[in-house]
């Protein structure tokens, strides 16, 4: 038996800190939240990615009364990015929240379906993913490769093979 350790790596600053490339894709994420579509929770999610081509894609979480119906704002605008470019790779996504119902004061942490889902386009692509994560009181939280929100994803090269 052994105990082996994992490392996880992550940056945190504040918003004026960050390059400008990395504050506008925020600025973006800040106005998809507006585009939310979310009556049940009052959490409104916005994120935005930013392709190689330098086109910009954003999306909203949008919810409904069926409640496992509705779709994080983080898959709204990965599959977007996906249908509208699909040969462009990704090269950042920014992710930022306000909410009506609750003091929201942390960064927004994806969940794990839309990590799940950010890990395989980085897989696909063979190139690193920069997660930056944005809370109302503007700290940010940057990783920059979607390995170190999600180690030990599921992979499996067979099923991909059909
Ligand atoms: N949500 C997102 O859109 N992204 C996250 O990272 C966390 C949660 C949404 C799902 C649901 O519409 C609402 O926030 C409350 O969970």
């Amino acid at each position: 038996m052994q105990n082996k350790k994992i490392k996880l790596t992550f940056l945190t600053a504040h918003l004026s800190e960050l390059p400008e490339l990395d504050q506008e894709l925020i600025a973006k994420a800040k106005e998809a939240f507006t585009t939310a579509y979310a009556p049940y929770s009052g959490f409104l999610v916005g994120a935005s990615v930013l392709l190689d081509n330098g086109e910009i894609v954003s999306g909203s979480n949008q919810e409904n009364v069926a409640y496992p119906s509705g779709l994080c704002a983080e898959r709204v605008a990965m599959f977007y990015a996906g249908a509208r470019f699909p040969d462009a790779k990704i090269k950042s996504i920014a992710v930022s929240v306000i909410s009506k119902n609750f003091e929201v004061t942390d960064v927004v942490s994806p969940c794990g379906a839309c990590r799940q889902v950010m890990a395989e386009y980085e897989e696909k692509q063979e190139q690193a993913i920069k997660v930056i994560l944005h809370s109302p009181t503007d700290e940010v939280l940057i990783a920059n490769t979607v390995e170190d929100l999600l180690p030990f994803m599921f992979k499996s090269p067979l099923l991909k093979k059909h």
